[in-house]
């Protein structure tokens, strides 16, 4: 049985999905009534920011009325009373791991709670609705827009997310349908460096086939199961069966 050290957990949309977020894909999901090149490129920006700003503006406005659920809850406590590395490496926009306590957090998509300076790159909280033109607090230009990562745009810390994966000896994918690179390679990554890898989806990912371990079902249901084991198993076994 291996003894595991250090973990990295990659969330996506599936995470949030019982917290009543809308996922990205299949019935329902957000890109259903809107085309990705509509609201999620640099080139929609551009041709049409009232849509853009809109669209962000609304589900940040939602997330006033959603609550963590009991995967975001359990992540946390993974963190608080594991004794080992972890890094949960998010693709969300919304605040719930953190609303649930998480710390040791990367947001590679951006946040909706945030603002960036497309003149000077700063990055600001931001809770209100954000009109297109808004004012930089920092250097005045009217160039506020969504902190949101768009198709074509590199997402945010890929150094200390590689890095991360380089160290880690577990690998965990929850709620994404690998669609989306790079965070969809991740577990080609933690493999080649000889890492097990976990998939915890409601249905197989499309990089299904590359994790050692898949576990279908809910993640409010998966993921509290499974951080019980590892906080159980870590002081005498593997958190999975390798
Ligand atoms: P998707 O909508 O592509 O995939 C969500 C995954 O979650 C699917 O595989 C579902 O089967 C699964 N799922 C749904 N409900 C679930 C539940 N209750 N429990 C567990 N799994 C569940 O969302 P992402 O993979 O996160 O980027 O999408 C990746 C990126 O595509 C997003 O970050 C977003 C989008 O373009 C940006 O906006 C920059």
């Amino acid at each position: 049985m291996a003894d595991f050290h250090s973990i990295v957990i990659l969330t996506g949309a599936g995470v949030s999905a019982e917290s009543g977020v809308a996922t990205f894909r299949g019935p329902g999901g957000l890109w259903e009534g809107h085309r990705v090149e509509d609201v999620c490129t640099p080139q929609a920006l551009a041709r049409d920011a009232e849509l853009v700003h809109r669209f962000y503006d609304e589900r940040r406005a939602k997330l006033a009325q959603v609550e963590p659920n009991a995967a975001h809850l359990a992540l946390a406590r993974l963190e608080a009373q594991w004794p080992g590395e972890l890094l949960l490496v998010t693709q969300n926009v919304d605040d719930l791991h953190e609303r649930a306590g998480s710390q040791r957090l990367l947001h590679m998509h951006g946040e909706l709670k945030s603002a960036l300076c497309a003149a000077c790159g700063v990055r600001e909280r931001w809770d209100a609705p954000l009109p297109p033109e808004s004012e930089c607090p920092n250097c005045g230009t009217p160039a506020l827009r969504p902190d949101i990562v768009f198709f074509g745009e590199m997402p945010y810390q890929m150094e200390r997310i590689e890095a991360a994966l380089a160290q880690a000896d577990l690998f965990v994918s929850i709620g994404t349908s690998g669609a989306v690179y790079p965070a969809a390679g991740f577990v080609q990554t933690a493999r080649h460096r000889g890492a097990a890898t976990l998939e915890l989806n409601l249905d197989p990912s499309e990089g299904s086939i590359w994790f050692e371990e898949s576990r279908m079902g809910p993640a409010g249901t998966l993921v509290p199961e499974w951080v019980e084991e590892v906080l159980s198993q870590s002081t005498q076994s593997s958190p999975i069966s390798r």
